[in-house]
């Protein structure tokens, strides 16, 4: 090779790399700006959210265009609370769960309260389908504006899928997705026949990834957002909304975990302080976990990878399982004394 062909092979590398660096640059640049634009969303969402929900007050009636709302699952706990906003907000209720000794009392108090008609029907949700025929017929009898699909039930501690009876495994998928599922399809034809109407979908905060120990609960919590989302799409051309919820912990006797003020008494809510939070996001976002410290937890969830996520679960449900024998252990020893001496 002469002095001159290598000063031209030389110059066209130099030329071919440059273009490569301009082309490095443009990706970067462009991968920056999107990462800058998406996350200027997230908060501008967080504030309408969180913020601006807080300072408006809809006419939750005229909105969705239904004087009553069906509240499932609201003898107690997070259904209950939000239950007691939408009478706040002037809504008749119908309260469904099983004990209806509870659902009686809950029905007096909110009538007594908020001064709405509150009715009640009690049901077990298991896998007979006769029963939704049934709530179809008193449900077809009123203007349902608003469904709250709050009904759920979870493992009594974390197990590994093949210790966890039979029973609850059908309690699962019957409660937890049959149940909304069926709820959805007897409300929402008539929600769509007047154009108007909302269905509230609770899942979980942390349903984005799979939890070891927690399997099937979290799979369930999963199908409702799922769920949720695609049913918002298809149904919001027809004055649909359709908003799915993810909580984290709340002090209920779901979790099991009370909100006595302690270190963690933001970040676990009590049912009351959840409710009036997630209620104000309704027609704000249609997927959020509806109270401002689980967003923030909802947005370090989602950046975690899922192998740490896993393995962080796994040892954490691991030391609940623990502390969950042991507590029965105890228990079933003060019961065995109790016996003997009695
Ligand atoms: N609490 C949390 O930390 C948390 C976190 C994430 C998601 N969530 C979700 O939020 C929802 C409500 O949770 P929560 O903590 O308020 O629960 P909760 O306090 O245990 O209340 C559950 C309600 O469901 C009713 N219920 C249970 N099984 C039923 C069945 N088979 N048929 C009819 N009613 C039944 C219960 O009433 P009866 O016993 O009178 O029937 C009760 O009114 C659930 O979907 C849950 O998955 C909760």
């Amino acid at each position: 090779m002469n002095e001159d062909s290598f000063k031209h092979l030389s110059k066209h590398i130099l030329l071919e790399l440059s273009k490569a660096n301009d082309a490095l640059a443009i990706t970067g640049l462009y991968f920056l700006s999107k990462k800058i634009f998406s996350s200027t969303c997230s908060v501008f969402q967080f504030i309408r959210t969180h913020v601006f929900s807080r300072a408006t007050t809809p006419d939750l009636i005229k909105t969705y265009g239904g004087k009553w709302a069906v509240v499932t699952g609201s003898s107690c706990g997070i259904g209950k609370a939000y239950a007691e906003e939408l009478a706040k907000r002037g809504l008749n209720l119908i309260l469904i769960s099983r004990d209806s000794r509870k659902l009686q009392q809950t029905a007096i108090q909110i009538n007594e309260q908020y001064q709405v008609e509150v009715d009640f029907i009690s049901i077990t949700f298991d896998g007979d389908a006769g029963k939704y025929d049934r709530l179809k017929i008193e449900l077809d009898k009123r203007d349902i504006g608003i469904l709250v699909n709050n009904v759920g039930v979870m493992y009594d501690y974390p197990q590994h899928f093949l210790d966890v009876p039979s029973q609850r495994l059908w309690e699962l998928v019957n409660v937890n997705i049959a149940a909304t599922t069926v709820m959805t399809h007897l409300i929402l034809s008539q929600m769509v026949e007047r154009g108007k109407g909302a269905i509230v979908n609770l899942s979980a905060g942390g349903s984005s990834k799979p939890t070891p120990q927690m399997t099937v609960y979290a799979a369930t919590k999963a199908y409702i957002d799922l769920f949720s989302r695609a049913l918002n799409y298809e149904y919001k051309d027809y004055g649909i909304t359709v908003q799915c919820l993810l909580p984290f912990y709340v002090g209920t006797k779901f979790s099991k975990i009370s909100s006595k003020p302690g270190k963690l008494i933001h970040f676990i809510p009590s049912a009351e302080c959840y409710a009036s939070h997630a209620i104000c996001t309704l027609g704000y976002s249609s997927r959020t976990c509806g109270y401002w410290l689980h967003s923030i937890q909802g947005c370090i969830v989602r950046a975690i990878p899922e192998w740490l996520w896993m393995w962080g679960a796994s040892r954490l449900n691991q030391a609940l399982r623990r502390q969950a024998k042991e507590r029965l252990k105890s228990k079933s020893s003060k019961s065995l004394k109790e016996v003997d001496n009695g």
